[in-house]
């Protein structure tokens, strides 16, 4: 995507070959910072702290972790520690096991001294990857938006409306983002669009991130209140939902940010087509009930508690919402069933959320 007219990735190499540099993303909306990781401590830190996040962003971080972690020292013991402790920094985007899994395949049987170079290409590669995995299923989720434009227009409608939820654009991948490579793909093809912006509490990816990118590339769009949808639903305001997606099941059963399944639930009692666009190493093979397999991360009360933001003056404060003594509990993710999904879009098609639709675009899978 392009920030003030200047491509840019998520992630990339410094000039020395080595050093990995990214956008803190907890400074985003409103101070642009680069920070350099080199070493394997950074790349955690990175991950476990939210400075990139997003599950692709977090598969491609981690595989240059593991290249950061070899700088000096490519030992198996190395590989093993670097393996582990990147593994444990979040646990429910599948694709950070599926980076860690492909990195590992590859570098475990090479001779030590030939790791560090063929980590570095590999990860490079796994984010190269990804931004053409993205744009390949942002070109397929055009069709889906085109088709729903011709319906909608036909009957007058003057813009389409689309609500998502969480941030699954640029700034939670490489590049062009799953739920909204398909909204940039529409918006560059010049169908009149506007997104209806989920805030997304209680780290506000939505309000802070989402509407950030949109903002960047010009495209039409309205923060809400996660509360707001299904009113907006009820009152013909949502013409389709695409959201991204943390692991979908062999079954198409899709873990997502906290509140999706709320959403795909209002989605179908207003008759609103509800789609997740996810790149394959997004899908868990291994798993079939996303309610009952899928691992949810538990994050710190205080993001519940407490809200940061920015002052008039411009200072960052973080104030505290909820009375001294009162119990939070902060769930990350839920589970939206396959049968309230209309769609998965993914870089090989579109395809129905079950596992026969998967396997007739991943027949290797079968
Ligand atoms: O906790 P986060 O910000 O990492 O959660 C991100 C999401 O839930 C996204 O919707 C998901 O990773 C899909 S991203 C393309």
């Amino acid at each position: 995507m392009r920030i003030n007219g200047k491509p840019t990735r998520t992630l990339w190499l410094a000039a020395d070959g080595e050093t990995v540099e990214i956008i803190d993303q907890t400074r985003l909306p409103h101070d642009f910072v680069v920070v350099a990781l080199t070493g394997l401590e950074d790349a955690c830190a990175a991950i476990r702290d939210m400075w990139v996040r997003g599950a692709p962003l977090i598969g491609a971080t981690a595989a240059f972790g593991m290249a950061l972690a070899l700088r000096h020292d490519q030992s198996d013991a190395r590989l093993d520690e670097a393996y582990g402790r990147l593994y444990a920094t979040r646990p429910t985007a599948v694709n950070l096991r599926w980076a860690l899994d492909d990195m590992k395949a590859l570098l475990a049987p090479l001779p030590p001294g030939r790791r560090k170079a063929a980590a570095y290409a590999r990860a490079q590669a796994i984010a190269d990857e990804d931004v053409a995995m993205n744009e390949a299923l942002g070109r397929h989720g055009l069709e889906v938006i085109a088709a729903l434009w011709a319906e909608k227009r036909a009957k007058g409608a003057e813009r389409l409306n689309i609500l998502t939820h969480c941030n699954a654009g640029w700034l939670a991948t490489v590049d062009w983002g799953t739920a909204l490579a398909p909204v940039y793909k529409a918006f560059e093809a010049g169908i009149p669009l506007h997104v209806w912006v989920d805030e997304t509490r209680p780290r506000n990816q939505g309000a802070s991130l989402t509407a950030r990118e949109l903002n960047w590339q010009g495209v039409a769009h309205t923060v809400i209140v996660d509360n707001a949808g299904g009113h907006l639903m009820q009152h013909g305001l949502v013409d389709l939902c695409i959201v991204g997606t943390d692991r979908t099941t062999a079954e198409g059963d899709v873990c997502n940010k906290i509140g999706t399944y709320l959403k795909a639930l209002a989605a179908r009692d207003n008759g609103v087509p509800f789609y997740v666009a996810l790149p394959g190493p997004t899908i868990d093979w291994t798993l079939a009930d996303g309610v009952a397999e899928i691992p949810i991360e538990e994050r710190d009360p205080a993001e519940i508690t407490h809200i940061a933001g920015r002052t008039a003056d411009g200072a960052r404060v973080a104030v505290q919402l909820t009375p001294d003594g009162s119990p939070a509990v902060n769930y990350g993710f839920d589970v939206t069933p396959a049968r309230l999904v209309t769609g998965l879009i993914t870089e090989r098609g579109v395809c129905p959320a079950s596992r026969a639709g998967l396997l007739s675009l991943y027949p290797e899978h079968g």
